[in-house]
């Protein structure tokens, strides 16, 4: 399954919901996630993420593990979005910026 990964916090450019065939991403305040049971695995999502967010859970690192619960857990109690809004104005700001898993939103 696809993972979105901590580039996405406070970045959120939602580039990836719309080429999504399964609508699998669920939106909160500052991050998306992928519902690991929906993805199909197409990979359509990973090329087209800005921040470079998206990556397979056989890709993952160590320190991006983490992400593979946080995708599955916050999916279930985030609502969906399949449409692309407006990113952060701050988005490009934050992109590339380490340590952002402390500033992610419920
Ligand atoms: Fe959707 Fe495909 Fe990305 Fe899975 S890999 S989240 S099915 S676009
Ligand atoms: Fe996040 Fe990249 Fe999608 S920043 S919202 S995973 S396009």
């Amino acid at each position: 399954t696809f993972v979105v990964t901590e580039n996405c916090i406070k970045c959120k450019y939602t580039d990836c919901v719309e080429v999504c065939p399964v609508d699998c991403f669920y939106e909160g305040p500052n991050f998306l996630v992928i519902h690991p049971d929906e993805c199909i695995d197409c990979g359509l999502c990973e090329p087209e993420c800005p921040a470079d967010a998206i990556l397979q859970d056989d890709d993952l690192s160590d320190e991006q593990q983490v992400y593979v619960e946080l995708n599955a857990d916050l999916a279930e109690i985030w609502p969906n979005i399949s449409l692309k809004k407006a990113a952060p104005d701050d988005a490009d700001d934050w992109n590339g910026k380490p340590d952002k898993l402390k500033l992610l939103e419920r």
